[in-house]
């Protein structure tokens, strides 16, 4: 235990605080003094240098490593998923995390030296993400400045100062070290859950992601049928799925509706805001762009043939562009096309949409906007929400139908509308081709 360092450390940690404060109104206020913010921080440094020598621990940060997506903290309130380096304004450890928005009030990181075990603890800002929409817990960053004299890489989070180093979790400290290729496209697909079991639509939405140039496709799992269990493990072979899985109901209830004031449990849509920006830091130095898209959603170039075309027009007229916005167009699973080309017989027997059967788009509504969902470079995302980003280093642009739109089949917003108002669109029919011959060869491949 601490406790020989307990009472000093409050005292000690009334200065690190104010010390902390200081330096960030100076980072922020003063940027031209650079000289006098290294000298602020040298000095602040040397004061939080909270540290505990190791007289007889030789087993060096010896915490419990964590080793779930999801690891609640003794508190039960707060919900850590991992920690990322962040030095994109200064040295800093980003944890993405769950907490109770009103209950949880303090925390701190304790950062342990590898090879010294020295720890150094520093009080997390904690910021839970502005869209909450009123659920008691909600996507939160815990901001932490990291030590300047090293460079941490494990760090327990705990809500004192005095604890037991060896009995909080211990977490690596992801994204410091950069190398490893990096694709061009990966779609984050938030959270898989339900028994889901929309095989064909699944299938289908792979094999346009692949036609359109994805390299990875990144799934939040929460639960999935035995089939669509078999669906995944072929495409991890592959080596394009990856899957995180993501039990965040064995912690909390989950809402299926979009606000508490309508379905008040804990958190909303399984924790679905989280899992994105989790995807963000995960993929940050791994991938180009992020698409931020659900799985019966796929984002359709209509004027270029794939998204590398795509981005690369769009990233040219809009350098600076840190996410790029695309509209919701729905296309309701209950219409079928006049003309049914693509009701494939060896297809009939699967479970699921398919997609090619639905070329009948909704209308926009009157005075209402459509949802966008989003490419982005995750390098220049800070936070983001499911339909727009909240925090960026760039500017977020809302690209025109006639240039791409989200093509999603789901169930109607506007059932009462006649067939006739539907607008016939059949852009995705451009793919057929090799969307047909492909899904058939996966389904065979899988033995359905
Ligand atoms: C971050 O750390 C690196 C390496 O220790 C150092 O060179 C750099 O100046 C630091 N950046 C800031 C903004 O403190
Ligand atoms: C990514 O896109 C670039 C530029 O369009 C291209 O040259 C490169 O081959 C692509 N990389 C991969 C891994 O597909
Ligand atoms: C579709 O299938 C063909 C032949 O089976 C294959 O060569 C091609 O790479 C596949 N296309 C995509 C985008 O996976
Ligand atoms: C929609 O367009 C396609 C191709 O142009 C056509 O075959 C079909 O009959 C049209 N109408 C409907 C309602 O499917
Ligand atoms: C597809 O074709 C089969 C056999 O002709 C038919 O029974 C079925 O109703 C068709 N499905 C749709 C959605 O039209
Ligand atoms: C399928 O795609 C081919 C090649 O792009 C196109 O010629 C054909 O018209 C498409 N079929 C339908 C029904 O749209």
């Amino acid at each position: 235990m601490l406790s020989s360092v307990e009472a000093q450390g409050v005292s000690v940690f009334s200065k690190v605080e104010f010390c902390l404060t200081e330096t960030r109104k100076r980072l922020y206020l003063v940027i031209t003094v650079s000289l006098a913010i290294t000298t602020i921080m040298f000095f602040c440094h040397k004061k939080i240098h909270l540290s505990i020598t190791p007289a007889v621990k030789k087993n060096l940060c010896r915490g419990i490593p964590a080793r779930n997506t999801i690891t609640p903290l003794k508190d039960k309130r707060t919900f850590i998923i991992a920690p990322y380096f962040d030095n994109r304004q200064n040295n800093m450890t980003r944890v993405i995390a769950i907490v109770h928005h009103k209950e949880v009030k303090e925390l701190y990181c304790w950062f342990c030296h590898p090879s010294s075990g020295e720890i150094y603890i520093s009080k997390a800002e904690i910021n839970v993400h502005s869209d909450r929409f009123d659920f008691p817990y909600g996507a939160t960053d815990l901001r932490c400045l990291e030590p300047g004299a090293w460079e941490p890489h494990y760090v327990s989070i705990h809500w004192s100062l005095s604890g037991d180093p060896d009995q909080l979790p211990l977490f690596e400290i992801r994204n410091r070290d950069r190398e490893g290729p990096l694709v061009n496209f990966t779609v984050c697909i938030s959270t898989m859950f339900g028994g889901y079991n929309n095989v064909l639509q699944f299938v289908q939405s792979m094999e346009m992601y692949k036609i359109l140039g994805v390299d990875r496709v990144m799934i939040y799992k929460n639960s999935c049928s035995p089939l669509m269990e078999k669906v995944l493990d072929f495409y991890i072979a592959e080596g394009i799925v990856e899957i995180i899985p993501w039990p965040i109901d064995s912690y909390l209830s989950v809402a299926s509706r979009w606000h508490h004031s309508v379905d008040p449990k804990d958190i909303g849509y399984y924790g679905q805001i989280t899992a994105l920006n989790d995807c963000i830091y995960r993929n940050m130095y791994r991938s180009r762009y992020l698409l931020m898209n659900d799985i019966d959603e796929i984002i359709l170039p209509v004027k270029y043939r794939d998204w590398n075309t795509m981005m690369q027009n769009l990233q040219m007229q809009h350098p600076k562009a840190a996410a790029f916005s695309f509209e919701n167009h729905i296309f309701p699973k209950n219409v079928f096309s006049l003309n049914d080309p693509f009701n494939i017989s060896s297809w009939r027997t699967v479970p699921g949409v398919n997609i090619l059967q639905h070329i009948l788009r909704e209308p926009d509504r009157k005075n209402i906007i459509n949802p966008f969902k989003m490419i982005v470079d995750p390098r220049k995302v800070v936070q983001t929400s499911v339909h727009s980003v909240l925090q960026t280093f760039g500017d977020s642009v809302h690209v025109s139908m006639d240039v791409a739109l989200v093509y999603h089949c789901r169930i109607p917003l506007q059932p009462q509308l006649p067939r006739k108002s539907l607008i016939n669109d059949t852009t995705l029919w451009s793919y057929n081709v090799t969307l047909v011959r492909n899904v058939s060869k996966v389904l065979r491949q899988i033995g359905l």
